[in-house]
């Protein structure tokens, strides 16, 4: 698979209309799933779903993890895109409420989200899911921001949480 994903090329400025998101991102996973069968290390679990994700999603201009370190840190992971801010508190941001609240946190206009951390200022919008480990502990949160508003909706947010959970939830023997 070192050619990737196999989807139609889209140029990375236009946002596609939801139904036809949607379907490509249901075209993408059982690509996903077959790549990220057999392993069980996180930071390549991790790496791998960015790569992928940023290629799926050409709407992004940041796709990739923040790493949980302590009760209340995140810290930049594998991701594609511009450069993330290194630290995040819990406190602070998209990334810190969906790791606070343990909740998927889904922002059509960043401007209108108190807090909100402006890494790349181009971002409009973005969508952050929490991934929680086999004890529901929140270890990561998935951040994707797009330059385009609205560029997230509520069922490929459902599908992705879906993806994540069984990627680092449900997996036996993930080494974290
Ligand atoms: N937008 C995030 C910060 C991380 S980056 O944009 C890569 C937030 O407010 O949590």
């Amino acid at each position: 698979m070192s050619e990737g994903i196999a989807l139609d090329p889209l140029p990375r400025d236009e946002l596609l209309a939801e139904e036809l998101r949607i379907a490509r991102l249901r075209e993408a996973l059982p690509q996903i799933r077959a790549v990220l069968s057999g392993e069980r290390n996180v930071i390549s679990l991790q790496a791998t779903l960015a790569c992928l994700l940023w290629e799926t999603l050409p709407w992004c201009n940041w796709v990739g993890f923040y790493r949980r370190v302590d009760e209340t840190t995140l810290k930049v992971g594998p991701y594609h895109g511009t450069m993330g801010c290194l630290t995040i508190s819990l406190d602070r941001g998209v990334c810190g409420a969906a790791a606070r609240t343990k909740s998927v946190q889904l922002v059509p206009d960043v401007h209108a989200f108190e807090g909100h951390i402006a890494c790349d200022d181009r971002s409009r919008s973005e969508l952050v899911i929490p991934v929680f480990d086999a004890d529901g502990y929140v270890r990561a949160v998935l951040d994707l921001d797009s330059p385009i508003p609205n560029a997230f909706c509520e069922e490929e947010s459902r599908i992705l949480d879906g993806l994540l959970r069984e990627t680092f939830t449900e997996r036996d023997e993930l080494r974290w």
